[in-house]
């Protein structure tokens, strides 16, 4: 898609369809496009009231004009001013490019200018709103070999933002740089597992440094032997697709401060011998959405230029049963030297997290550590599809956290790391268990299992299992994965280098 911004003759541009704001405030289109009144084929307001539109948010109504540059207008309802924030924002910008499916057209005019509300006074709504409308037009492309008729993206987007505002250029790159990334994430994580396995990721991640001047560390199976990764090795054990731990560096020369990404990257989670219901498994494909996740961060981290240095690990292998698997009651002595009592293969998640935090901890020295991961069913019955659960013992990451998430709009919760639930970890042949020996609490224990490798760096563990997918839709998130994530972490990454 490419974006075309016009801050001044917004007569001259010509598109399909011109999507409009409308506030229930006013009930008009903003005054700048009073010319198109002349040539609607009656009164706008005449219009709005005989067919019922209130311009209650989400409503809409299709005018015709004999305008030749802007034959379709969109009025769409943006409810009330003093409602308006950055969700309603990423909305309606979703709404706009709904709007333009249904009249199969593959370009799009938005009218925004500065006198219509600006959320918050947060200076990234526009960025928002521009990664709002890349996401709500990508659709993972599918293997149905019959295709329906409806262009498959659009081609180009006006801006039309008459007198413009201040990085307005800058803002819109920012929010088209973050929507492909979020959009990144989507792909990778809707690609099946017979296509998206460890070695098909690593290349992603290979062929993203080239194009983006990355360091990247790609360590296959005889260097995690080497380096003895034995808790990943053992969860790689049963398949026959190898493991890899893919790294990728993002250096900035002003930056102070260095943050890890860590994201689990199980390409399928069929939960080994300790084997899942077949029920819902197919889903289990969509187990590397937090490695996903941290390279759409990356990518958007790099794209903007942030003065960070950010390195993104993915610990990447397929959790499956066979003659080769872990079986449950092995002992394994993970990177650190810890030894770990393997009760359930299907908590493959924090094996693999649990070496590579270790891992990028002791070689890159970061000043923070971020892991995401689908790790536990228990997250969905906590905070069901809402929101990802958030752990950690550093107040301070955990507020740029919960700012990130606000202005992202990806919620997160935080649960507790009381020492106590350490407790049910303890094994009586090695140093710890894998799953807790006690019913209950089962995201905290995960994230406890997790923190004991974790030595000194302030760290945060975000349990993403009800939100990479699954979340409810909205016209800016279709239904599948979501990307959940990479936002947040960007915004993460924004606010900690401004820090
Ligand atoms: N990948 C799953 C967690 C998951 C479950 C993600 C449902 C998305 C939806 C994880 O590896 C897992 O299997 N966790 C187990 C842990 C248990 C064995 C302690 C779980 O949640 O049941
Ligand atoms: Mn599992
Ligand atoms: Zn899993």
């Amino acid at each position: 898609m490419e974006i075309k911004l016009y801050t001044s003759g917004i007569e001259q541009c010509r598109a399909a369809l011109l999507a409009v704001p409308v506030f229930e405030d006013s009930r008009n289109i903003p005054g700048k496009l009073e010319f198109l009144a002349a040539s609607v084929i009656s009164s706008v307001t005449d219009i709005f009231r005989k067919s019922g539109f209130e311009a209650k948010f989400n409503q809409k109504i299709l005018l015709h004009t004999q305008n030749d540059s802007f034959p379709l207008v969109a009025c769409l309802g943006a409810g009330k001013v003093n409602e308006w924030d950055l969700e309603k924002s990423r909305q309606w910008w979703g709404n706009a490019a709904g709007a333009v499916k249904s009249i199969k057209a593959d370009n799009l005019a938005i009218y925004w200018d500065s006198t219509l509300p600006a959320p918050g006074d947060s200076i990234y709504y526009m960025s928002e709103m521009v990664a709002a409308l890349i996401t709500a037009d990508y659709r993972v492309s599918d293997f149905m070999t019959e295709k329906d008729d409806l262009p498959a993206s659009l081609r180009t987007v006006f801006i039309l933002y008459p007198g413009g505002g201040e990085d307005l250029d800058s803002r819109i790159v920012a929010g088209e740089r973050l929507g492909n990334s979020v959009n990144l994430a989507r792909r990778l994580a809707e690609t099946p597992s017979n296509l998206m396995t460890p070695a098909r990721f690593a290349d992603e991640v290979k062929s993203l440094s080239e194009r983006y001047g990355w360091h990247p560390e790609i360590l296959e199976k005889h260097e995690l032997e080497e380096n003895n990764f034995g808790a990943l090795l053992a969860v790689a054990r049963g398949s026959e697709n190898p493991p890899v731990l893919a790294i990728a560096r993002y250096q900035h020369p002003e930056a102070r401060k260095t943050l890890a990404l860590v994201g689990k990257g199980v390409t399928f989670d069929s939960g080994g011998i300790s084997i899942k219901p077949s029920r819902s498994m197919e889903e289990m494909k969509y187990d590397m959405c937090g490695a996903a996740a941290v390279l759409g961060a990356l990518q958007a981290i790099s794209l903007t230029g942030l003065p960070v240095n950010a390195v993104a690990a993915m610990p990447l292998v397929e959790n499956m049963p066979s003659g080769k698997a872990v079986r449950p009651g092995d002992v394994v002595k993970s990177f650190s030297g810890k030894t770990i009592e393997i009760i359930n293969t299907d908590a493959e998640g924090r094996l693999i997290l649990a070496d590579t935090l270790s891992y990028v901890e002791k070689n890159y020295k970061p000043d923070y550590i971020i892991d995401i991961a689908t790790l536990t069913g228990a997250v969905v019955v906590t905070l069901g599809n809402l929101a990802a659960a958030v752990f950690s013992g550093d107040p301070n990451l955990l507020e740029t956290l919960k700012e990130a998430s606000g202005l992202s709009g990806e919620k997160i919760w935080e649960l507790p790391l009381w020492d106590e639930y350490r407790e049910s970890l303890k094994s009586k042949i090695a140093d710890i268990r894998n799953v807790s020996a006690k019913p209950g609490a089962g995201s905290i224990t995960a994230a406890m299992f997790l923190k004991s490798f974790v030595e000194a760096t302030a760290w945060a563990h975000l349990d993403i299992a009800g939100t990479a997918y699954g979340m409810p839709e909205k016209s800016y998130r279709p239904e599948g994965a979501t990307g959940f994530g990479v936002r947040l972490l960007w915004y993460l990454a924004d606010l900690l280098s401004a820090a």
